[in-house]
């Protein structure tokens, strides 16, 4: 889904552009990702792991922007995406086509500047404009920001999953289940 280019203002007074996400996007995300992977252990993949061709993530944006029940936003700074968030269909199968999934990352040095929450309050309207009953997430016990988040905007904990990650020094962690009902 297209979401035209809106100016915001960081809490310092600073402005940002949010728009949605477009195919020529692939190199600029290409560095975000791998550059936002590598200030959080809380995330699914390591920056190696993300190993996407420019014509892989251009296409996979392209999917994005053309799909009309997803919307993925980035926030943009002097050309460079600083932080992404999205809300997709959780299948295409009738019976979850109410299931909502979100994820959202922002670039260390811009956190807590009110970046996740401008990116959350658009991704929620947009859910619940166009069908979605409920949105879901996972998010790891310890990531106590992304936490702080998450309820800030009404989402609760349903589950807790035991050693959904496993680090490199043997450690553990778990994971919450979260919802918002739309
Ligand atoms: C989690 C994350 C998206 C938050 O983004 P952000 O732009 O810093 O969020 P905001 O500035 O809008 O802050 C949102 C709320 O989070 C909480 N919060 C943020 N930083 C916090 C901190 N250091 N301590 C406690 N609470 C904090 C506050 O409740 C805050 O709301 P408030 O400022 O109105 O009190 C960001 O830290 C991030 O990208 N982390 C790495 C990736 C990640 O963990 N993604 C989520 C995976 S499930």
């Amino acid at each position: 889904m297209i979401y035209s280019a809106e100016k915001l203002t960081f809490r310092d007074g600073r402005n940002y552009t949010v728009r949605s996400v477009e195919p020529e996007d692939a190199p600029r995300m290409l560095r975000y990702m791998k550059a936002m992977l590598g200030e959080t252990p809380f995330l699914l993949r390591t920056p190696e792991e993300f190993d996407y061709s420019e014509e892989d993530e251009a296409a996979i944006l392209a999917g994005r922007r053309d799909d009309p029940r997803c919307l993925m936003l980035v926030a943009v700074l002097d050309g460079e995406i600083i932080a992404s968030a999205d809300v997709s269909s959780h299948g295409r199968k009738s019976r979850v086509l109410h299931r909502a999934e979100l994820g959202i990352s922002v670039r260390k040095d811009f956190w807590r500047q009110g970046i996740g929450s401008a990116l959350m309050e658009r991704l929620i309207a947009f859910a619940a404009e166009h069908g979605y009953e409920q949105i879901e997430l996972t998010v790891e016990s310890k990531n106590r920001r992304a936490l702080r988040l998450y309820m800030k905007y009404g989402f609760t904990v349903y589950g807790t999953r035991p050693h959904g990650m496993k680090y490199p020094d043997g450690s553990y962690d778990s994971d919450y289940l979260m919802i918002r009902m739309l």
